[in-house]
C-alpha cells in the first residue's frame, strides 16, 4: 500500500485511518504474517520537524514507563525512524466520550468501576512522574473482557514527564480547555497532578450528568468560567445526586489548587464513597435545564492572581 513508504518497516502495512490530530496520525496496521492488528501513530509525512520528533519521543518514553493496567501498551519505538513512529497494541472499544450525553451515559456502577480504574492508572502514572495532561473521553478507550468495562488511557501526546529536558512548545498551553484547570492554561510550565485530577473530575461529570461542566463558546471564556467556579450543581441536573456528590465537585473544582485533593486517589475515593448513597439514575425526564451555580467571588490566590484577561488574551490551544 502507498501508505507503507511512509515508514521504514516492509514487514508492517498500515490498513485504515483510526484519528487524525495535529501532529500526525493514527492507523490500524498489520506486521505480515502476525494474526492481529496493532495501532501506529505517526508523525504528519513532510513536517517531521525536530520538536515533532521530540514529541513523539516522549509519547513513546512515557507510554513505556507508564506500562501497566489502563495504559495502551507500547509495543515498539521506532521514533529515530526517518518518519518517526510508535507502535501500540489496537485496543478494541468505543471511547469513553460515546457515554457523555444524557442519553448514553453508562449505568451507575459501571461509572464507578471506570472511575475506580482511572483513579488506580492515573495514581500509578503520578508515582511514575507522569502527567498524562489531556485526560477526556476522547483519549480513553472503553474495553469490555467479559462485560465488564475496562478504561485504557491512550494519547500521551502532550504528558510530561518528571526530569525529562522542556522543550520550547512547551510553553504553549496544550491540553483540551473545556476539561483543564485555569493553571494548566497559565502555567503550562509546571505540570501537576491537579492538572489530571481536574480533568478526571471533569469527565466524571460527563459521565453522571451526560454535560460539560464549564461551557462556553469560546477558550477564555471557557476558562474563566473554570476560575469562577461557574458551573451547575450535578444535583441540578440529576435528582438522585446528593448534596455530598456536589460537595466533592465543589472540592475538584477548587479555584485554589491547595484546596483541592492532593491526589487522584483521593477525588476517587471521595466520589466513589459519595455515590455508593446513590441507588440509581431517576427514571424517565430529568430536569431540562437547571441554574448556574453561583460564582464563588473574588479569589485572592496564586491562580486568580493571574488576571482572567489574560485567558483572553494569551490562549492559544492546540
Ligand atoms: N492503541 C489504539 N487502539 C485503538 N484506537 C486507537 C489507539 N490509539 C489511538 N486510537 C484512536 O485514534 C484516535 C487518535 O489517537 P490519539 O488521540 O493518540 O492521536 P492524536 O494525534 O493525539 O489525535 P487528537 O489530536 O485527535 O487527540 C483516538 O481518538 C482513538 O480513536
Ligand atoms: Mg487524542
Amino acid at each position: 500500500m502507498e501508505n507503507d513508504l511512509l515508514l521504514d518497516e516492509p514487514r508492517l502495512h498500515l490498513c485504515a485511518l483510526l484519528g487524525r490530530g495535529g501532529m500526525g496520525s493514527v492507523w490500524t496496521a498489520r506486521y505480515d504474517g502476525a494474526p492481529t492488528d496493532v495501532a501506529v501513530k505517526v508523525t504528519l509525512a513532510g513536517h517531521v520537524s525536530d520538536d515533532a520528533r521530540a514529541r513523539l519521543r516522549r509519547e513513546a518514553r512515557a507510554l513505556a514507563l507508564a506500562a501497566g493496567p489502563q495504559v495502551v501498551r507500547l509495543l515498539s519505538d521506532r521514533t529515530s525512524a526517518p518518519t518517526p513512529f510508535i507502535v501500540m497494541e489496537k485496543l478494541e472499544g468505543a471511547p469513553l466520550s460515546a457515554h457523555t450525553t444524557p442519553t448514553s451515559r453508562l449505568p451507575l456502577d459501571e461509572i464507578r468501576a471506570v472511575l475506580v480504574q482511572l483513579g488506580w492508572g492515573l495514581g500509578r502514572l503520578h508515582a511514575a512522574g507522569i502527567i498524562h495532561a489531556d485526560v477526556k473521553g476522547d483519549n480513553v478507550v472503553l474495553v469490555r473482557n467479559g462485560g465488564a468495562p475496562e478504561p485504557v488511557l491512550i494519547d500521551f501526546g502532550v504528558a510530561r514527564t518528571k526530569g525529562e529536558e522542556p522543550l520550547d512548545s512547551d510553553a504553549q498551553p496544550a491540553g483540551t480547555p473545556r476539561h483543564m484547570p485555569p493553571e494548566q492554561a497559565l502555567e503550562p510550565m509546571r505540570p501537576t497532578q491537579r492538572w489530571d485530577t481536574w480533568a478526571l473530575a471533569v469527565l466524571a461529570y460527563q459521565l453522571l450528568t451526560g454535560r460539560t461542566p464549564f461551557e462556553a463558546d469560546d477558550v477564555g471564556s471557557i476558562l474563566c468560567r473554570a476560575l469562577a467556579g461557574e458551573y451547575v450543581a450535578p444535583s441540578a441536573w440529576v435528582s438522585t445526586l446528593t448534596p455530598e456528590v456536589d460537595a466533592v465537585f465543589a472540592e475538584a473544582f477548587a479555584a485554589e489548587p491547595d484546596a483541592s485533593y492532593a491526589s487522584v486517589g483521593g477525588f476517587v475515593h471521595a466520589l466513589v464513597t459519595a455515590l455508593a448513597e446513590v441507588a440509581s439514575f431517576p427514571e424517565g425526564a430529568e430536569h431540562a435545564s437547571a441554574t448556574t451555580v453561583r460564582p464563588r467571588g473574588p479569589r485572592a490566590t496564586r491562580v486568580s492572581a493571574l488576571a482572567p484577561t489574560r485567558l483572553h488574551r494569551e490562549m492559544v490551544i492546540a
